[in-house]
């Protein structure tokens, strides 16, 4: 499609779709997802002159995955966000597939964005294109078409490019999947993000002591924590085991040292970031307040996704709320931004016994808590807490099998933070040492009630909505 075909395509889907959109009762208030159509990775999540800039894979044609384009965001609070519309839409041949996820960089105060250029034959055969746009005066980006094919060796999933500036150049992560089938991340440098080398292979399956480890690793990451260098990744293809890997993706990091010279990242082990059923393709940015935030999808493709009730509304997916990331005894921790408390309408405070704690509204809310004993939280008609000596687990109902499912998470639980909005659940247990996030879908109104012959103490909040017109 031509630009203009876009735009009207466009047009006539937000037109026809917003109020239809707006009237679903499983819309969030204060998390974003997509005005109209489909949502899926954050991308090009950067603070640039001063203020937050986030773009996302969206289809707003259609609540199915194909042809995708970025959409736009800006914030100045990181809560408070105002859509702007489409940055990036399939115009050209090199991305006549889908403008794929990428990141975005401040190029000597132009904000640059690196994304791929998809570009598929036939159902087998594809090729990849990472490519330049830059925004102009209008806020409209100019695109400057690709600067980087396929490297040799490597199918045609090779995407998701992640760039940074460090010591007088810039650097880049890329998913790339090898001609055998293996998941890796490759590194490269370029002066001037026009001219990119190869450095070497960062990570991936059959590299390091990992062993056999997925056919692809979708969105990298890669920044510096606490001394040491991190990589976030979504490895593909890792079979599921008792209680590890039980999502269809997953997504984790892995933390180690750098060789900026051979390529080589000598890691760790795998580590899941989030112990939920869907948090997928994250990105981070660093601001100026030296802090590390990530954010991610509450979602996971190729799952239970088409089966969203959300569809006959005409929309589909949220991302999770900001995240700070920091590193604590050897082990990345995650937390809600603390500009999320500006949500906060008045505190209830309650201790006792947990089955005589009050019923709380539990569309949009905010609990911290404290518990002893056994204690089950239900929300709604559709998820259940259970919180014992074993740790925690989350159960849901699946919204496309009918049944109950669960998750858990071992370990003492000294405190508890719960965030929901009208259709997402996202946990963040001992200060974030853990979390578990999950879409779930408990129709309007959904209660939150108390179980168990535990005791509890918590402050709880309703939460406002966010979204600035
Ligand atoms: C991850 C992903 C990326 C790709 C994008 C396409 O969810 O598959 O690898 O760039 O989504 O929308």
């Amino acid at each position: 499609m031509t630009e203009q075909q876009w735009l009207n395509r466009l047009s006539e889907a937000l037109l026809g779709g917003l109020n239809r959109a707006e009237g679903d009762p499983h819309r969030p208030g204060w998390h974003i997802a997509a005005p109209v159509g489909l949502l899926n990775d954050p991308n090009g999540f950067i603070q640039f002159d001063g203020r937050y800039r986030l773009f996302y894979q969206w289809n707003p044609l259609a609540c199915a995955h194909g042809a995708k384009t970025w959409g736009q965001l800006v914030s100045d609070d990181l809560v408070h966000w105002q859509h702007l519309g489409l940055a990036l839409a399939p115009t050209e041949d090199y991305e006549r597939n889908g403008c794929y996820s990428g990141s975005a960089v401040d190029n000597n105060g132009e904000l640059t964005l690196i994304y791929t250029g998809n570009v598929k034959y036939d159902r087998e055969r594809r090729t990849a294109f990472q490519c330049l746009a830059v925004e102009r005066e209008f806020g409209e980006f100019e695109k400057l078409g690709p600067v980087l094919d396929l490297p040799e060796g490597y199918s045609g999933h090779v995407r998701d490019p992640k760039v940074w500036w460090h010591d007088g150049r810039w650097w880049m992560v890329l998913a790339a999947q090898s001609e055998d089938g293996q998941g890796k991340v490759l590194l490269y440098r370029s002066p001037d993000l026009h001219h990119w080398q190869q450095t070497g292979v960062l990570a991936g399956s059959g590299e390091g002591n990992i062993g056999e480890f997925g056919y692809m690793w979708e969105c990298p990451d890669l920044f510096e924590l606490g001394g040491r260098q991190v990589l976030i990744c979504c490895p593909q293809g890792l079979p599921a085991e008792a209680e590890r890997y039980q999502n269809l993706y997953q997504c984790g990091w892995l933390a180690g040292e750098l060789d900026w010279h051979s390529g080589r990242l000598a890691h760790g082990d795998f580590h899941e970031l989030d112990l939920g059923f869907e948090f997928y393709a994250p990105q981070t940015t660093l601001d100026d307040q030296g802090r590390r935030l990530l954010i991610g999808w509450l979602g996971l493709p190729d799952d239970n996704e088409p089966a969203q009730p959300t569809r006959d509304y005409g929309w589909m997916n949220q991302l999770s709320c900001p995240r700070v990331l920091s590193w604590r005894q050897g082990h990345l921790y995650q937390n809600p931004v603390p500009e999320l408390a500006a949500l906060r309408g008045e505190v209830l405070r309650w201790q006792g016994l947990a089955v005589q704690a009050p019923r709380l509204q539990g569309g949009r809310a905010e609990l911290e808590l404290d518990v002893s004993g056994e204690v089950r939280i239900y929300l709604g008609q559709a998820a259940v807490l259970t919180l014992n000596a074993d740790g925690l687990e989350l159960r849901r109902l699946n919204w496309r099998s009918g049944e109950w499912e669960s998750r858990r998470w071992r370990g003492q639980v000294s405190d508890l933070r719960l965030l929901l909005d009208s259709s997402s659940i996202e946990l963040f247990i001992n200060g974030g040492e853990a979390t578990m996030s999950a879409r779930y879908f408990p129709g309007a109104n959904p209660e939150i009630r108390w179980g168990g012959a535990g005791e509890i103490r918590f402050c709880y909040w309703p939460l406002g909505s966010a979204w600035v017109e």
